[in-house]
């Protein structure tokens, strides 16, 4: 027996309703390849029907881009759902904070005529980044030479490394005025001892207080138990959207170990990163560009300077955190094909279509080759990743300005090839194709 809405038969004169059907759902978005996949703005689409969006790990070494209309926003710690009105946005317990960051991002919003209020909840169980943070960061770094991360400075690791080491400090601690003095003195007091050993600059205790406190007095109104809040709104069969931060293979566990950021990137990460429990995930999207492109230091097997110059002449490919040019190459079926395992993505959202439009031929790597053996998995260390040569299929460009489409009819045939091949060899289906930047730049498939 079939039910009648799956019947072929039927199928058609459904179809609309199913596509409606289908964004009834909690959804987890991550990052397929090493971040900047576009997150942000298929946040931003999917936002429209969500009711919730959260933020689960990572920090301000994010840098989501949204456009809406003339307006540019780039958001670091706030979840990018905060650009439609109505909509509720919590960063959840897995984040790492920079008050001060998190203040002039409201700040920013503030100009731009963004409304907040009632709509904005921090879990008062995040961790703190601290500014001795960055300065052991830099340190870190400094020390490491050549070999460095090319980390985003924003104390993202040593914040993490506190937490887990259980000696950081937490937002609840924050807006706990009565304590914050005496627990930041005893921090500050450890970190300067480590800061010192590294030959780095001790931070003052006085200044950080200062700072610290001015931050807790404008975020104390957001903070709260937003655990509680998400299971509420679960009650409420409300819909929640996960927006993950950075990429698979900066996932401290399953990416390019130690090219990697300090936090699970992927799906699992958005769980415990929450308090959202597993069986509550309907769907996990995986954002990936049409080509792979990579920001600090790492391994990067289809890393092409030609397709980089390209796209750096287009003017395209330069951090939204940092400003650094990404490093740019091929699309990797075999990486992206072990992320969807990983994360258990479903669905797919394309993005940057538009970037490889002149192009007269496009390459996939659909294997790799490691000391002469044909592998079809992403090795574990990273000099074996630095060795692999990938292979490579190839592709005809299609040519053509696809940034007007309207439907996936629009899209030149081979595009369309290109795409539905890609997809294919992740084995997940193609939910969203975009092909610019702008809400309206946006094809559901
Ligand atoms: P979104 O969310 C791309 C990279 C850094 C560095 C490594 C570790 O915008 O996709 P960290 O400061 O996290 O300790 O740096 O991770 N990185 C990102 N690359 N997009 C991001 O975020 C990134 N966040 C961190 O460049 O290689
Ligand atoms: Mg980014």
């Amino acid at each position: 027996w079939t039910p009648l809405i799956l019947q072929p038969q039927i199928q058609p004169v459904f179809a609309p309703l199913v596509g409606v059907f289908c964004f009834m759902a909690n959804r987890i978005l991550v990052g397929a390849q090493w971040g900047d996949e576009g997150k942000g703005k298929i946040i931003d689409v999917l936002t429209e029907q969500a009711d919730v969006v959260v933020r689960s790990q990572g920090g301000a070494n994010a840098g989501h881009t949204v456009r809406v209309g003339a307006k540019e926003y780039i958001l670091h710690l706030i979840p990018s759902g905060i650009l439609r009105r109505g909509k509720v946005c919590l960063i959840g317990n897995g984040v790492v904070i920079n008050p001060t960051s998190l203040v002039g991002e409201l700040d920013g919003l503030k100009q731009k005529k963004v409304n907040v209020k009632g709509r904005l909840y921090i879990s008062d169980k995040a961790h703190l980044v601290m500014p001795y943070h960055r300065e052991l960061e830099a340190c870190a770094e400094r020390v490491k030479g050549k070999n460095k991360i090319g980390t985003t400075l924003r104390g993202i690791g040593p914040a993490y490394g506190d937490k887990i080491a259980r000696t950081g400090l937490r937002m609840a601690d924050l807006v706990d005025t009565k304590n914050l003095e005496a627990r930041l003195r005893t921090r500050v007091r450890e970190a300067n001892r480590l800061i010192k050993a590294f030959g780095g600059k001790a931070v003052s205790f006085k200044a950080v207080y200062e700072e610290y406190s001015k931050a807790a007095r404008r975020l104390k109104p957001f903070v709260a138990n937003t655990t509680k809040m998400l299971h509420d709104a679960l009650v409420a069969k409300k819909e929640v959207l996960f927006e993950g931060a950075q990429g698979t293979y900066l996932d401290i566990d399953q990416g390019t170990y130690p090219f990697v950021t300090s936090s699970n990137t992927t799906s699992g990460g958005a769980c415990t990163g929450s308090g959202m429990p597993p069986n509550k995930v309907d769907h996990v999207l995986g954002v990936i560009k049409a080509y792979t492109t990579r920001v600090g230091g790492g391994p990067f097997p289809t890393e092409d300077d030609d397709i980089g110059d390209m796209l750096h002449n287009m003017g395209r490919e330069f951090g939204a955190t940092t400003g650094r040019p990404r490093r740019c190459g091929w699309f990797d079926a075999v990486a992206t094909r072990q992320a969807a395992q990983v994360n258990g993505i479903d669905q797919l959202a394309i993005t940057n279509i538009d970037g490889l439009d002149k192009l007269p031929e496009i390459r996939v790597c659909t294997a790799y080759k490691l000391r002469g053996k044909t592998i079809d998995y992403v090795p574990t260390i990273s000099e074996d990743i630095e060795q692999v040569k990938p292979v490579y299929e190839t592709f005809p460009g299609w040519q053509t300005d696809t940034t007007k489409a309207k439907t996936w009819k629009d899209l030149p045939p081979k595009a369309r090839r290109y795409l539905q091949a890609i997809a294919k060899m992740i084995d997940a289906k193609i939910l969203i194709a975009s092909i610019g930047p702008a809400r309206n730049q946006t094809i559901f498939v």
